[in-house]
């Protein structure tokens, strides 16, 4: 009832775990499959192992998170035995988050990470020296994309920030480039300052905001990219709730991608799928005449 087919990837439900969070080990991924992810996207990987940024990283809001790890990572030669260990262990797909500063960097991790099922490119994370400067540069998103599809057979998606101009001209571009699908959207660009000491409290001072407060900003960009865009669009960004995955797929997400939520409680994608059945039964609707409903008012 729930199943989906998004880049030719078949998902059992459209909940997939987001990148960043329990993507850093076979084991821990393999648990969100159990409690209910139909899929999972690693954490995103590079060329060579990365520290992250200092602490503190995360810091929790009362309607979110700002975080700002810095893309840590142990680098694409050592990440591959993760995801060797999940496909022997799971058949749930898994994508590879993979990033790098130039298009044969990227194109490298994704030749690395092969055994992955599809590619979620990362252009968009706010706080990264690598990625920050990537996000509004359509020229050179489409260099990394054209890249990696020669070097990979399965589907590629890019992840789209929403701290751009226009993030439908970038969406544009990844499509023109020959992405197999769009993934909106990364953190919003964000930090916090300590009233008592007068400190920003991110060891690198700005973060990227997630959580329940930028859904409905998340909610637009996928609104407007289903709007222009030919390709399948996932939608992320602050669900918490199966009213949440509705909304979004009426916006026109094809499936739906969960971080911040998974971090306070790993039972949300069973919780999801549970509402998101029940509103299906009562609306007599399969969930694909859910996607892009929104437009046809
Ligand atoms: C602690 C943390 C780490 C993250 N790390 C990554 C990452 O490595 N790569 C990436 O593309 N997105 C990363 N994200 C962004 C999420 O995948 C997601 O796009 C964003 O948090 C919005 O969704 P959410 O509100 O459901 O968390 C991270 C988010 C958090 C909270």
């Amino acid at each position: 009832m729930l199943e989906v087919e998004v880049s030719g990837l078949k998902f059992e439900n459209p909940l997939i775990l987001a990148s960043g969070v329990l993507g850093m080990s076979a084991s821990s991924m393999i648990s969100a499959v159990k409690f209910g992810a139909g899929g999972v996207v690693t954490k995103s990987i590079g060329v060579r192992a990365r520290e992250g940024h200092p602490m503190p990283c995360v810091v929790e809001l009362p309607f979110g998170l700002i975080n700002a790890m810095g893309l840590p990572n142990p680098g694409c030669e050592e990440f591959k035995e993760e995801i060797k260990k999940f496909k022997e262990n799971c058949d749930a797909p898994i994508i590879a988050s993979i990033f790098g500063g130039d298009p044969s960097e990227v194109r490298e991790v994704a030749r690395t990470l092969r055994d992955a099922d599809g590619f979620e490119i990362n252009v968009s994370c706010p706080h990264s020296d690598v990625t920050k400067k990537l996000e509004d540069d359509e020229e050179m998103i489409g260099d990394i994309v054209r890249e990696v599809k020669k070097a990979v057979d399965s589907p590629v998606w890019v992840k789209l920030s929403p701290n751009v101009s226009s993030i439908v001209e970038i969406g544009l571009a990844a499509q023109e480039a020959g992405a197999d699908a769009v993934v909106a959207i990364n953190t919003l660009r964000a930090m916090i300052i300590d009233v008592e000491t007068g400190v920003p409290i991110l060891g690198n001072r700005i973060g990227g905001l997630s959580g329940s407060c930028i859904k409905p900003v998340a909610v637009r960009c996928i609104y407007e990219l289903y709007e222009t865009l030919e390709i399948p669009i996932i939608g992320v960004g602050g669900v918490t709730s199966w009213k949440d995955a509705v909304e979004m797929m009426l916006a026109g997400a094809s499936a739906i991608e969960i971080g911040t939520a998974v971090m306070k409680d790993v039972r949300i994608f069973e919780k999801i799928k549970a509402g998101l059945k029940e509103y299906l039964t009562k609306k007599n609707l399969k969930i694909e005449e859910l996607v892009g409903r929104a437009h046809r008012v």
